[in-house]
C-alpha cells in the first residue's frame, strides 16, 4: 500500500521536473547550467551560490586585486555551499562504461552524497570549521579543525560494522582521519619548501661526487643519505621518513602533498565533485555533471593564498613554574626529537607558483606572500621567520597499533602531527581516537614507544607539569576577522 502510494507521487512530480538538465542515476534532478537571466534578483537556488563575479588568474597576476582581496575571494571559495551550477557532485554514472567521467556512485542513488569516498559535504568549512574545541560550546573558526564526524573516509573497499566475522572489532579498510587546521599553513609550506630544495641540492651534489655517501640534514632533520654511484645511480634505499623523490610533503597526515594548491586540487574533486580547470582542461567537463570550468585557476589561486596567510597558532603564558618545568620534560623525554619545536626558515617570503613544480620550489612563482604580515609569523635573525610548529616534517612508523589497514607499505607511518594549537583541536592522532592528550601520548608505539614508555614512568607533578607546558599551546583567537 505504501508502496503504491510512493509510486503515485513521484508520477506526479515527474512533471514538474521538466527542465532537469541532467541524471544521475537514474533520477531527474533540478539543476545543471541554465541560462540565467539578466535580472538583478536572483532567487537562491537559481544559479551557482558562488555567483558570477569569479576570481581569475590574470586579475591575480596582473595585481588588479589586493592580497586582502584575494584572501576574501579564498575564503569564499573555502566557505560557499555549492550547488549543481557550481558543479557540486559528480554525473550519472556509466556502468557500460568505466571509462566515462563523474562515476562515484551515491547512496541509494540519491545523487547527492557519498559520505564514504568523498562527496561528503557542499563546503570546505563543514568540515574545518573548530577554531578552539577547549571552550563550550566550541569556538567557530573558518579553516580550523574538525570533530570526529568531520572525519574523511578514503577508500575503502570493505567495510563490516556489525562484525559478521566475528572478529571482536568493526572492519574497515580505508583510511579513516580527522580535519586538522590550517592556521599557519604558510609557515609550514615555507619551511618544507626550503627544505626540498635543500634536499635537491643534496642530489646535484652527489651526482658530482660519485661514491661519496651525502647525509641528508636540513634545517636540523635528518632524512638519512644518498650515495651516487656511476654504475647504479642515485642509491635512495637509505633515505628516512620523505619519499624517494626527496620532495619535503607537510600536507596531510601521510605526508603526501607538497602544498596547499596541491592539496586543495584533490580535496575539491574528492569532497565536492568540483573539479579545477587546472587539472581537466579549461571547459572541460571533466566529471560529466553539464558544468565546466568549476574551479578556476584563479579560485586555486585564491584558496592557496587564503590558506598560507592564514594567522600561526599562539603560545600562552599559562603557569610558568610548571610550563618550565614541562617544557624541559618534553625534551628529556625525547619528545622534541619529532616534534622539533621551531623551524627557521631563510626567507620570509612565500612563492606561490603555478604551475607548481614539486622539485623546484622557486619556478613559476606568480605572487609572494609575507609570513610576517598576515600570518604573523617572527622574524628571526637570518632573515626568515621562525615556524614554531613542533613537527620535523617527516614521517615516522608509529606502530601497528596506530597503523592503518590498507595493506600499504606506509600503513604504520604517519607525518609527525604538529603540535601548536594543540590545547585546542581534541580529538587526536590522525583518526581522532585519542580525546585526550594523555591519550594521544599513551597510544605513541613504534618510533614513538620509548617516549611513550618515558611518560608513562613519569610521577604524577611530572605529568601535570607537561601537560601544563602543552596547554599552552593554543590556536589563534579570531583568526580572519579582518575578512569576516
Ligand atoms: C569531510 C570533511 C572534509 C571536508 C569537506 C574538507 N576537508 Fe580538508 N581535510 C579533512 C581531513 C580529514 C584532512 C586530513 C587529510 C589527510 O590527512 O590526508 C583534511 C586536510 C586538509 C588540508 C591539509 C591540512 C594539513 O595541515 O595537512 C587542506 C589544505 C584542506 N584539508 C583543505 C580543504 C579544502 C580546500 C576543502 C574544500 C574543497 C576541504 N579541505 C574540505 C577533512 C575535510
Ligand atoms: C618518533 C617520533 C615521535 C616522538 C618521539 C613523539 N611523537 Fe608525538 N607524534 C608523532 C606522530 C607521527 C604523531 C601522529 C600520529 C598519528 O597521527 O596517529 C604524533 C602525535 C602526537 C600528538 C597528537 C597530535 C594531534 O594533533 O593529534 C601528541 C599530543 C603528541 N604526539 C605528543 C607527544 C609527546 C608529549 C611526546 C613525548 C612524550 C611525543 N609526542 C613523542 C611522532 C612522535
Amino acid at each position: 500500500m505504501h508502496r503504491v502510494m510512493l509510486a503515485t507521487v513521484v508520477l506526479a512530480v515527474i512533471p514538474s521536473l521538466a527542465q532537469a538538465q541532467f541524471d544521475v542515476g537514474g533520477h531527474p534532478l533540478v539543476g545543471g547550467p541554465t541560462h540565467q537571466p539578466e535580472s538583478t534578483f536572483v532567487p537562491p537556488g537559481t544559479g551557482p551560490a558562488l555567483g558570477t563575479d569569479r576570481i581569475t588568474q590574470d586579475q591575480i597576476v596582473n595585481e588588479e586585486l589586493s592580497e586582502k582581496e584575494i584572501r576574501k575571494a579564498g575564503m569564499r571559495m573555502f566557505s560557499t555551499p555549492f550547488n549543481r551550477f557550481d558543479g557540486y557532485g559528480d554525473g550519472p554514472v556509466n556502468v557500460f562504461d568505466p571509462t566515462s567521467p563523474g562515476g562515484r556512485p551515491t547512496l541509494q542513488d540519491n545523487g547527492t552524497f557519498l559520505r564514504i569516498n568523498g562527496l561528503d559535504s557542499q563546503t570546505c568549512m563543514e568540515c574545518h570549521s573548530v577554531g578552539s574545541n577547549a571552550t563550550v560550546p566550541f569556538t567557530f573558526a573558518v579553516g580550523g579543525a574538525g570533530g570526529s564526524n568531520n572525519n574523511a573516509m578514503f577508500g575503502p573497499t570493505e567495510i563490516d560494522v556489525d562484525d559478521s566475522d566475528g572478529f571482536g572489532y568493526a572492519f574497515y579498510n580505508g583510511r579513516y582521519i580527522n580535519p586538522p587546521f590550517l592556521f599557519g599553513a604558510g609557515g609550514v609550506e615555507l619551511a618544507a619548501k626550503e627544505m626540498t630544495a635543500d634536499l635537491q641540492e643534496f642530489v646535484l651534489v652527489a651526482q658530482q661526487n660519485p661514491g661519496q655517501v651525502i647525509p641528508l640534514v636540513t634545517k636540523g632533520v635528518d632524512f638519512g643519505e644518498i650515495v651516487y654511484t656511476l654504475l647504479g645511480g642515485l642509491d635512495t634505499s637509505a633515505v628516512e621518513g620523505v619519499d624517494e623523490d626527496l620532495v619535503v610533503r607537510p600536507f596531510g597526515r601521510k605526508g603526501d602533498n607538497h602544498s596547499i594548491r596541491q592539496f586543495d586540487l584533490g580535496a575539491l574533486p574528492f569532497h565536492l565533485g568540483m573539479q579545477p580547470v587546472e587539472t581537466v582542461g579549461e571547459g572541460v567537463d571533466g566529471d560529466g555533471d553539464g558544468v565546466v570550468n568549476e574551479a578556476l585557476i584563479g579560485e586555486l589561486s585564491a584558496l592557496h593564498v587564503f590558506a598560507v596567510t592564514m594567522i600561526k597558532p599562539r603560545v600562552t603564558k599559562g603557569h610558568p613554574p610548571q610550563v618550565a618545568a614541562g617544557r624541559q620534560l618534553f625534551e628529556d623525554l625525547g619528545c622534541a626529537g619529532c616534534h622539533v619545536p621551531e623551524l627557521e626558515t631563510e626567507s620570509n617570503m612565500l612563492g606561490l607558483a603555478f604551475p607548481e613544480v614539486q622539485t623546484d620550489p622557486s619556478a613559476n612563482i606568480f605572487m609572494e606572500v609575507n609570513l610576517k604580515h598576515s600570518a604573523r609569523f617572527k622574524k628571526n635573525n637570518q632573515g626568515g621567520v621562525t615556524v614554531p610548529l613542533f613537527s620535523d616534517l617527516k614521517r615516522h612508523d608509529m606502530g601497528p597499533e596506530l597503523a592503518e589497514s590498507f595493506g600499504d607499505a606506509l600503513d604504520a607511518q604517519f607525518i609527525t602531527a604538529r603540535l601548536w594549537g594543540i590545547a585546542d583541536t581534541a580529538p587526536y592522532l590522525h583518526d581522532g581516537r585519542a580525546l585526550t592528550l594523555t591519550e594521544a601520548i599513551q597510544m605513541h608505539g613504534g618510533e614513538g614507544q620509548a617516549a611513550s614508555d618515558a611518560f608513562g614512568a613519569l610521577s604524577p607533578d611530572q605529568v601535570v607539569d607537561l601537560l601544563a607546558f602543552l596547554d599552552t599551546l593554543k590556536t589563534p583567537k579570531n583568526p580572519n576577522k579582518e575578512l569576516l
